[in-house]
């Protein structure tokens, strides 16, 4: 039988759990996968694009379980009142092919962003680094946040959205979190002076929301939301004047903010950083962009991490997705009258 973990079990079992916990843990489980980079079958996503958005599909293998996202783009959901991002996924034993956990991954989406950027953060951020911008302040926005708070320890955020409604909730979402949270006037007035950016804007066209005459000395951009094709956030000679972390070279050549770029322009794979190949921040003023659009390892950590949470816990359904039968090779034995 396979475990179906629904939108509702996955928000009891991350909010019981305490979500700066959760992205912690979560973080822990993802630098773990990245640092076995060489144990894993690695391949771009497949996408399908459409005027409105992607539909994105995320598998990836290692030697002993195999997972996939069903995840989705659409940045004008949210005027017919859906989400711009929601997510499904399955995790499956390699050796005989069952699928072990199917789980809602809207939340889980959220917060691996988050996690990972975190881990990003971690090796690519000035030591002490408190003040963070926050642009685009829509469902990703308080993970993010959280997860700079949780593994960084950032205390003041600075936040602007063309939205001033999502500033608001955002502000209110986290009240009680602890941190100083100033709503600024401007992308430019939030990112003065901050350690940390993070842009998880959603619109799906070319935007330059940083420009370089943002940038000061030893800042880390973390790029969220310039994730497809013709889907962008940063302007090209932010990424000129910058070292540039990505998670999957091939995926993000094709789908990143350094795809205004050309193919030779350098950038460095995350897991290469995590194991110590490559050096993470290199000085004290070096410019520093994660240029993240989501990696199917990532995935495959928080279904681990919320199977592994789950365990112990009376939650979810066992459901029949693979099916037992009293003899395997007599499956027209289900149709015969
Ligand atoms: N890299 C990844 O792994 C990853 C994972 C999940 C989502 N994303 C991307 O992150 C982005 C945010 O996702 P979400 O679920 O929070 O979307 P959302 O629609 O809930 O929120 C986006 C917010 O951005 C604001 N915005 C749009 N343009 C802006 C601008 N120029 N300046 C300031 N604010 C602006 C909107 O008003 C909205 O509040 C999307 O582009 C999504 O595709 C990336």
């Amino acid at each position: 039988m396979t475990l179906h973990l629904d939108i509702a079990a996955v928000s009891i079992l991350i909010r019981e759990n305490g979500v700066e916990a959760a992205l912690t843990q979560l973080a822990e489980y993802i630098e773990q996968d990245y640092r076995r980079w060489p144990e894993f079958e690695v391949s771009p996503r497949s996408a399908c694009h459409s005027p409105l958005g992607v539909l994105e599909l995320m598998p990836i293998a290692d030697h002993s379980l195999y997972s996939f996202k069903h995840v989705n783009g659409h940045p004008a959901n949210a005027a017919k009142g859906l989400l711009t991002v929601y997510a499904f996924g399955v995790l499956s034993d390699v050796a005989t092919g069952t699928p072990l956990l199917l789980a809602d991954m809207t939340l889980l989406t959220a917060l691996r962003t988050a996690a990972t950027a975190a881990v990003a953060g971690r090796a690519l951020t000035r030591k002490n680094s408190r003040v963070m911008a926050m642009i685009g302040c829509g469902s990703q926005a308080e993970f993010q946040i959280l997860a700079f708070k949780a593994l960084l320890g950032i205390a003041e955020v600075r936040v602007f959205d063309i939205a001033p409604a999502a500033m608001d909730k955002l502000t209110q979402n986290l009240a009680a979190s602890g941190l100083t949270i100033i709503a600024a006037a401007s992308v430019r007035e939030a990112v003065k002076g901050a350690d940390i950016v993070t842009t998880a804007t959603a619109a799906k066209t070319k935007q330059a929301v940083i420009t370089p005459d943002m940038l000061e000395p030893g800042m880390h951009i973390n790029g969220i939301g310039g994730d497809c094709p013709g889907k962008t956030e940063l302007h090209p000679d932010v990424l000129r004047a910058a070292r540039v972390v990505v998670e999957y070279e091939k995926q993000t050549r094709h789908e990143g903010d350094i795809q205004q770029l050309p193919a030779d322009f350098p950038v460095t794979e995350l897991w290469r950083i995590l194991t110590g190949v490559e050096p993470g921040r290199q000085g004290e003023g070096e410019i520093t962009v994660f240029d993240s659009v989501g990696f199917a390892i990532e995935d495959f950590s928080a279904l681990r991490f919320i199977r592994d949470l789950a365990k112990g816990h009376e939650i979810g359904r066992a459901i029949e997705l693979m099916p037992e039968l009293s003899d395997p090779r007599d499956l027209y034995r289900l149709v015969k009258a």
